[in-house]
């Protein structure tokens, strides 16, 4: 069983960029679903907590196999969710800091190039899914698509962004444009927090 992340500000914090009933419905709703399924189902399971929420992605064998796949995607939403809600701040920290900017800067050239190339691979994800900053193994930077609520822990990928374009994320406010949203998110995006995560993964 897992507890709620606490949201770190106020479901008007980041309007215009996000309105406040998305927010609400997106953390309030969404997100506590996840949740509610995911610790129903460890419950029935008499999951005793051994794992974090990360680890546990990659030790569902200790699950009936009939309740993998439900298991493995309620965590996914819940991961997902959590990353995607911690990556928004209203303070705008909207620039790259710290080891990460040196990456991006390795990596992409500079943080528009960076930001271009994010806003294109999320441009060809189709139905619900994420776009999503990751560290690879090799300890580089690579920006993935992945569908529904599937977590790049599966993959040994360690996420850094994570960018919600199920149009329950955007719909209330953008409606068919889903382009908007998305780069509106780089407004909002707390690069202090990402900056800590990635700083964590290098290390
Ligand atoms: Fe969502």
């Amino acid at each position: 069983m897992y507890q709620e992340m606490k949201l770190p500000y106020a479901y008007d914090d980041l309007e215009p960029y996000i309105d406040t009933r998305t927010m609400g419905l997106h953390y309030g709703k969404h997100y506590h679903k996840y949740l509610d399924q995911l610790n129903k189902l460890l419950k029935k399971n008499n999951y005793k907590n051994e794992y974090s929420k990360e680890a546990l992605v990659t030790h569902l064998d200790m699950f009936p196999i009939g309740d993998r796949g439900a298991i493995l995607y309620n965590l996914g939403g819940v991961l997902n969710h959590e990353l995607y809600f911690l990556n928004m701040s209203p303070k705008k920290e909207n620039q790259p800091i710290g080891a990460l900017l040196e990456a991006i800067n390795n990596q992409y050239g500079n943080y528009e190039n960076f930001r271009q190339q994010f806003l294109e691979t999320a441009s060809y994800l189709v139905g619900s899914g994420y776009t999503f900053l990751v560290l690879n193994k090799n300890k580089k930077l690579e920006i993935i698509n992945l569908s529904n609520q599937e977590t790049p822990y599966l993959y040994e990928l360690v996420p850094l962004i994570a960018l919600d374009l199920w149009e329950h994320a955007y719909y209330l406010n953008y409606q068919n444009e889903r382009d908007r949203y998305m780069k509106n998110f780089f407004e909002i995006i707390n690069f202090e927090q990402i900056n800590a995560l990635y700083e964590k993964a290098i290390s």
